[in-house]
């Protein structure tokens, strides 16, 4: 059978995700991937056991509040208080439990804190737009935030992202790393959007975008969005900076 426990000299390697459902190393109308995109093919390397096993995280470094952005300055930040949650999965469907999940995202006028962002909306003293967490043991996460504005970018004339939350996910090893963009359910910059549309397959595509939940909405607080990440293989939620 050839696929030896990580104790022998064979490791088991990684599923390959299907064809189109990962952005291209290269995609035109997304000017800024050009001056980084390979000009050549890319080589597969084997899967050694460095690719496979990965370090373990401690716990003592994340606060209690890294994980509710509303609730880490004196204030609450203004906008549309949202409960995002979700499970972080492997190549085979199963929980990564004590995983590290980490966002960051603009505020509800779309306005990041960074010196790069000076358009014209509002910063919000009560909002810095990043949180981390650890899953549990079921590979849930949690968080509490606000909805974040859409904002303009250069990219061409008269370009906006639809509202994103971006998400870096360390999964079981160094290789599981991804970092990915959660999108809201009927955003219509969709179509216009040359990051959102550089991933060729339409259900890949859809594991980008999360789902209203109304289990998860509370009463008269919070509503609820559900996103479930898969850091690797055929259903791998697509990679996206
Ligand atoms: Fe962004």
């Amino acid at each position: 059978m050839g696929h030896p426990t990580h104790e022998g000299s064979i490791v088991i390697p990684y599923r390959r995700p299907e064809a189109g459902s990962q952005p291209g190393t290269r995609y035109d109308a997304y000017r800024s991937n050009l001056r980084r995109a390979p000009a050549g093919p890319l080589i597969f390397l084997p899967h050694t056991l460095s690719e496979v096993t990965g370090p373990i995280y401690g716990h003592g470094a994340i606060s209690e509040t890294d994980n509710d952005l509303t609730r880490q300055h004196a204030g609450e930040p203004l906008g549309e208080r949202i409960i995002v949650t979700g499970r972080v999965l492997d190549s085979n469907g199963r929980a990564i439990p004590q995983t590290l999940v980490e966002i960051w995202q603009a505020n509800s006028a779309g306005r990041y804190i960074h010196v790069k962002d000076q358009h014209p909306a509002p910063l919000d003293p009560n909002f810095t737009g990043t949180g981390r967490t650890l899953t549990d043991e079921n590979g849930v996460y949690r968080f509490v935030t606000v909805k974040p504005g859409p904002y303009p970018w250069f990219n061409h004339y008269n370009a906006w992202r639809p509202s994103h939350i971006h998400f870096s996910v360390f999964g079981r090893a160094f290789v599981s790393r991804l970092v990915t963009q959660m999108y809201f359910p009927g955003d219509p910059l969709f179509p216009f959007d040359p990051i959102f549309q550089s991933i060729p397959d339409e259900k890949a595509r859809q594991r980008m975008i999360s789902r209203f939940d109304l289990e998860t909405t509370q009463p008269q607080w919070a509503t609820g969005y559900k996103f479930d990440i898969v850091v690797r293989g055929p259903e791998a939620t697509p990679f996206e900076t």
